[in-house]
C-alpha cells in the first residue's frame, strides 16, 4: 500500500519505518529540512533500539523515503497518518493547532479518496474536528480514522511489529477494511484488531495511559505507607501482582512516572473532564501525588546530611525518564537535581544515552562524567534515578574505593536491602526500609 506519514517525531518515525518493513511504500513528511536531509542519508534522529537496522534496510530497498513537501506526501499516500505533536497547553489541554493546520492543507490538496489516520494522542472529538476542517475544502471523498499508538519508548519497534492489540476507530466500513488489511501482517499471532467508533478509540488511549499512571501512583503510595509501618513493598508487590486481575506489570514503585505520555495524557484527560463538568478526582490525586513522589528522595537525603548540602559531592546515575531512551521529558532526575542544586550540592552525573540532552538544559551547573564509576570520585553519596541495566550489578568494592562515604539513595529499588547491608553501605530505597 502507499502510505504517507506526516510528522517524523518518535511515533511517526517508528510507524513509517515499521510499515515499510512489511512491504508498504512509505513517504515521511517533515517541515524540518535539516532533519529530512539527515534521514535521507540514513541517520535516525532519535535513540530507539533496533530502529536503525530497519531504517537502513527499508531506505536501501526504496520503500522508505523522506520529504519536506506535504504535496508530495499527499500525492503519494492512499493512507495518510498524522503523527504530529499535541503539546500540553498551559491549562493542561492538548494543543491541536498542528493537527488542524495540516488537516486544512489536506482538504485543499487531496484529489482522490484518502484515509486520514489520527495517530497522535488527541482528545475525544478530534476526528470529528479533523473531518470538518478537511471537508471545508475537499472536493473528493475521504475518511478519518482514529488509530492510537501504544508504543513504549525503548521497545517501540517490538511494540509496533508485535502489538498486543490494534485499535481502529472509524465509522466507515471502507476505511476500516483498508486499515485491517494494512495491519494484518502485525497480528498473525492472533492478537486482536479492535474496531470501534472514533470517540471510543480516542478515549481508549487516554484511559489506558491514565490507568497505568494511576497503577504506578497507587504503588508509590503503598510504598510510602510501607516505610511508615515497616513493611516491604517488594513483598507486597509480588503478593498482589500474582493475582491475575491485578497483574505483575507496572507495580514498581519509585520516584514517579515521567516521559512524554503519562504526565501529558493524565492532565489532558483531567482537563477534558472539566469541559463537560466532570471532575476526575482520581486523576487529580494522581497528578498531585506524582509531583510529590518525584521529590521523595530529597527528605531522605536531607535526613542524612541536613538541609545545607554545600560542600557535598553527589553522584547521579541515570538521567532519562526511564532506561533505553535518551528522552528526559518530565524525568524525575531533573526535579531531583534541581532540588539538590538549590540545597548547594555539587553534582556529577552519568547516563548511557541522555547526557547530551541534559547538558543542553543544565549547561555548566553539573559535572559530566565519562562513565558511571567516574561520577564517584570523592562522592558523599550516590543517587540512582534511572534503572539502566549497567547500574544493576556494579563492582561494589570499586564503588566503595571511590566514594568518600558509602551512602546510596536508590529511587528505583535496583539492589537488595540485605545485600547492600552486607556490602557495608547505608542504603536508602523506596518502601523497603523498616519503620524502626
Ligand atoms: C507509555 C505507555 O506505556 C505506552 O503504551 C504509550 O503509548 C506511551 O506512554 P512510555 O512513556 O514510553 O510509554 O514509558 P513506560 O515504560 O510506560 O513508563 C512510563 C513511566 O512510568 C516511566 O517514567 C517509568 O519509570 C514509570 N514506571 C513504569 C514506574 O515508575 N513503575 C512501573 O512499574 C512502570
Amino acid at each position: 500500500m502507499k502510505i504517507a506519514v506526516i510528522g517524523t517525531g518518535y511515533v511517526g518515525l517508528v510507524t513509517g519505518t515499521c510499515l515499510a518493513e512489511t512491504g508498504n511504500d512509505v513517504i515521511c513528511v517533515d517541515i524540518d529540512a535539516e532533519k529530512v536531509e539527515k534521514m535521507k542519508q540514513g541517520v535516525v534522529p532519535i535513540y530507539e533500539p533496533h530502529l536503525d537496522v530497519l531504517f537502513e534496510r527499508n531506505i536501501k530497498a526504496g520503500r522508505l523515503e523522506f520529504t519536506t513537501s506535504l504535496d508530495e506526501g499527499l500525492a503519494h499516500g492512499d493512507i495518510i497518518f498524522l503523527a504530529l505533536p499535541t503539546p500540553e497547553d498551559e491549562d493542561g489541554s492538548a494543543d491541536l493547532s498542528y493537527v488542524l493546520k495540516v488537516s486544512e492543507d489536506i482538504g485543499k490538496k487531496i484529489d482522490n479518496y484518502k484515509v486520514i489516520v489520527d495517530k497522535s494522542t488527541v482528545p475525544v472529538g478530534t476526528a470529528e474536528k479533523v473531518r470538518a476542517v478537511i471537508a471545508q475544502n475537499a472536493t473528493t471523498d475521504f475518511d478519518v480514522v482514529s488509530n492510537p499508538e501504544f508504543l513504549r519508548e525503548g521497545y517501540a519497534v517490538d511494540d509496533f511489529l508485535k502489538p498486543e492489540r490494534i485499535v481502529i476507530g472509524s465509522s466507515s466500513e471502507r476505511a476500516t477494511r483498508l486499515m485491517q488489511k494494512l495491519y494484518s501482517p502485525f497480528v498473525r499471532s492472533g492478537n486482536p484488531i479492535i474496531t470501534m467508533d472514533e470517540k471510543s478509540a480516542e478515549l481508549t488511549k487516554y484511559a489506558a495511559n491514565s490507568f497505568l499512571a494511576t497503577k504506578i501512583t497507587f504503588m508509590n503510595e503503598i510504598a510510602n505507607y510501607c516505610e511508615k509501618v515497616g513493611a516491604d513493598v517488594d513483598k507486597v508487590r509480588v503478593g498482589m501482582g500474582t493475582d491475575s486481575r491485578i497483574g505483575k506489570r507496572f507495580l514498581f514503585p519509585g520516584i514517579g512516572y515521567g516521559g512524554s505520555c503519562f504526565p501529558k495524557d493524565v492532565k489532558a484527560l483531567l482537563h477534558a473532564g472539566t469541559l463537560v463538568d466532570y471532575d476526575f478526582k482520581i486523576l487529580d490525586s494522581v497528578v498531585e501525588i506524582n509531583q510529590i513522589q518525584k521529590q521523595i528522595l530529597i527528605p531522605k537525603i536531607t535526613a542524612h546530611f541536613g538541609t545545607d548540602l554545600s560542600g557535598k559531592k553527589i553522584a547521579i546515575w541515570g538521567l532519562s525518564f526511564k532506561p533505553e531512551t535518551d528522552d528526559i521529558r518530565e524525568a524525575p532526575a531533573i526535579d531531583i537535581m534541581n532540588s539538590l542544586l538549590d540545597l548547594g550540592a555539587e553534582l556529577t552525573v552519568f547516563d548511557p544515552e541522555a547526557m547530551p540532552n541534559i547538558r543542553k538544559q543544565f549547561g555548566d551547573k553539573l559535572n559530566y562524567a565519562n562513565g558511571m564509576y567516574d561520577t564517584l570520585e570523592g562522592a558523599d553519596a550516590l543517587v540512582i534515578c534511572t534503572e539502566w541495566s549497567i547500574f544493576r550489578s556494579p563492582s561494589f568494592s570499586r564503588v566503595k574505593e571511590l566514594m568518600k562515604s558509602h551512602v546510596i539513595f536508590d529511587g528505583r529499588n535496583i539492589y537488595q536491602v540485605d545485600e547492600m547491608a552486607n556490602e557495608g553501605f547505608k542504603y536508602v530505597s523506596i518502601g523497603r526500609n523498616q519503620a524502626n
